[in-house]
């Protein structure tokens, strides 16, 4: 009834203000390239996928298709008095689970917003004075569940306007403000406060230490077996016997000097931190080859990054034969008479790559998997598993991503049996290899991966399908790790897939993250108190000021590598606004405030949510100051999109 009422009062006042001579203007009439969406293409009259606009059941010739999470931003002329619009989820996702909300943005305030729309449910209209209004948002928000399927249309949307047509303009630009501060002169030792390592395998550990050069080191307590190199700061050698052991590192330099207790845990456990590193898929993709990967470790060097803890590079798919290529640098015979496995050409020397990222201090990664082929055709270990593994080690490699991929089509089904299956089988065989090399699953999550990725071997797994430089993704991925947590630990993390900051591009073509600064803040905080393994995706040769500022906060990145293991939990949402806190090793808390809306708003932790009482310290991590004391709650102001990282102290 409420909703005949509605239609027909919008339809009386529409037909008033048609008969003032107000021109419809249709919303896709008007450059909508200009949107942001979260996948996809903005649709002229069609949706984000091209196909008509129908939504439960009525096909609208006119309207916007979008994807969530969406912008528009409309600037309006002084005679534009109404939007109108009917929107929901395109029946093209009619069976699936999308969800979303619709929303009308001012400059200062929401205006309207719909309910949560779902696939296959029913839409909702909206039509609203435009008087006042200067620059309208139409946007739409994905839902708790992510941004999967999320197909949402504007139909029938038009404006009624007596004189100047909005015009579409893009986003507003956010400035890129660098909040950390640059690391002093004075030696400063970085990098994780605890490292695993298995008796008798070789053992590489670089100081991660800023401050000027040239630097002397030294480490007092280190096991039998390892020794130190003190002009580098890289140690070396075998441990004997397992055991933990307590060194106290020290650096010093010509401004003063810096020392640090490093726990070395000698025993079955690696990866007792998160891996902190790179890969070369989110920038280069099929592009990479051994130049590129020898660059990259340069520049980690460098950049400073391995001054900050960064130590891994690691290559992802591409680096091997690829059987059926008919380009002679990427084709060819993918096993030798033994059934090695073989390079192509643009991977020359893979041991010889392997030794010089060694020499600089650093480890490297490789990839493969248990099917016939990687996911870009390349050959991998179906059948050839020990062998295999023999090679990565024998040419040095320390970490192995194992992607599923190809796989699937010897896998029978998606059982639990058959999905532990293929690990299981380069677990053993990477055992039987007597090197340190972290083992990475990568299914995408399937069968719930974090409760068993453990049982075989892996130190850590994805949880998710790949990431990509946008906001839903890195935002559905991101905050739909919540209840994950109890599954991490030192040894075993929950992997939400790579950063998308600095230049990527899935190669050879490399652009600038479409993140916005908040945005990225927003990425690096939730990635850091998620325990997540760092790989950084971007071109390290290319990195600007702003990328590497968010790369190299020692107090951001030590809330990741917290030897204690803990991978925060969200512990409140309200709409838009969410509390994410992380235990600490020494007592205190990391505490993440996020706001996935638009706009501006104010976030508040309160002790109780967070289970605490009392007075606390007050510390923002991005640019490493206290604010104070603070009893029963603290409140931040918290940009669109963006995060306040705080880590609390129990004050006396
Ligand atoms: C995907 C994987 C990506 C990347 C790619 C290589 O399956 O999720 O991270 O490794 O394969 O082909």
């Amino acid at each position: 009834m409420k909703r005949i009422l509605f239609s027909l009062l919008s339809l009386l006042l529409i037909t008033s203000l048609k008969a003032q001579q107000y021109d419809t203007i249709w919303l896709s009439s008007l450059d909508i390239s200009k949107a942001t969406i979260g996948w996809g293409r903005p649709g002229v009259d069609v949706s984000c996928m091209g196909n008509p606009i129908i939504l439960n059941g009525i096909t609208y010739k006119r309207g916007f298709g979008t994807h969530a999470a969406s912008m528009l931003c409309v600037k309006l002329s002084e005679g534009s008095a109404r939007f109108h619009a009917v929107v929901g989820i395109n029946d093209e996702e009619k069976a699936t689970t999308g969800s979303a909300v619709f929303k009308l943005y001012s400059n200062t305030e929401i205006l309207w917003q719909s309910g949560i729309l779902r696939s296959g449910g029913p839409s909702e209209a909206v039509d609203i004075s435009m008087a006042k209004i200067d620059t309208l948002f139409i946007c739409t928000e994905t839902t708790e569940d992510g941004a999967n399927y999320d197909h949402t249309d504007w139909a029938d949307a038009y404006f009624l306007v007596a004189g100047t047509k909005p015009v579409v303009i893009y986003r507003p630009t956010e400035a890129a403000v660098i909040l950390t501060p640059e690391a002093p002169l004075t030696p400063r030792i970085n990098g994780p406060k605890k490292y695993g390592a298995r008796p008798g395998n070789d053992f590489l550990f670089r100081i991660a230490a800023t401050g000027e050069r040239p630097m002397k080191f030294s480490a007092k307590g280190l096991p039998a077996g390892l020794s130190l190199n003190t002009t580098s700061g890289i140690i070396t050698g075998k441990i004997k016997k397992a055991g933990s052991y307590q060194v106290t590192l020290s650096a010093t330099n010509k401004k003063g000097s810096d020392s640090r207790r490093l726990t070395i845990v000698c025993g079955d456990t690696i990866a007792l931190t998160p891996p902190l590193g790179w890969n070369s898929w989110n920038c280069f993709a099929t592009a990479i080859d051994q130049e590129k990967v020898k660059a990259a470790a340069d520049a980690m060097v460098n950049s400073g990054l391995a001054d900050h803890g960064w130590s891994y590079i690691n290559i992802d798919d591409c680096w091997m034969v690829q059987a059926e290529s008919t380009d002679s640098i990427l084709g060819g015979e993918v096993r030798d008479a033994q059934g090695n496995m073989n390079t192509n050409k643009k991977f020359p020397d893979i041991k010889g790559l392997a030794d010089y990222v060694h020499s600089l201090g650093l480890k490297i990664g490789i990839y493969s998997g248990p099917g016939p082929k990687t996911c870009a055709g390349f050959t991998a270990c179906y059948q050839f598993e020990e062998r295999d593994a023999g090679s990565f080690a024998a040419w040095g490699f320390d970490y192995l991503k194992y992607d599923w991929c190809d796989y699937e089509r010897i896998a029978k089904d998606h059982s639990l049996p058959e999905l532990k299956k293929p690990y299981v089988i380069m677990n053993e065989a990477l055992k039987k290899t007597n090197r340190d090399i972290v083992y990475s699953l990568c299914q995408y999550g399937m069968g719930d991966v974090w409760e068993w990725g453990n049982e075989v071997g892996g130190n850590c797994w994805r949880t998710t399908g790949d990431i990509t430089d946008n906001w839903s993704s890195m935002e559905s991925i991101g905050f739909g790790q919540a209840g994950h947590e109890k599954y991490a630990g030192p040894g075993n993390w929950n992997d939400p897939d790579m950063l998308v900051v600095g230049k990527v591009g899935w190669g050879p073509q490399l652009h600038p993250t479409r993140l916005t600064p908040n945005e990225q803040y927003t990425h690096i905080s939730l990635w850091a108190l998620l325990a997540a393994p760092l790989l950084i995706g971007c071109d390290m040769t290319q990195l600007d000021p702003f990328t590497y500022s968010l790369l190299t906060n020692d107090e951001v990145l030590d809330i990741n590598q917290d030897p204690l293991g803990k991978q925060a939990s969200r512990i409140t949402q309200i709409g838009n606004m969410e509390i994410w806190a992380k235990n600490l090793e020494d007592g205190s808390l990391a505490i993440g405030l996020f706001n996935r809306g638009l706009f501006t708003s104010p976030v508040t932790a309160t002790w109780k949510d967070l289970g605490i009482s009392g007075s606390y310290i007050v510390r923002d991590l991005w640019s490493q100051k206290d604010e104070g004391k603070f009893t029963g709650k603290y409140s931040a102001t918290i940009p669109g999109h963006g995060v306040k990282l705080v880590r609390i102290y129990k004050s006396q």
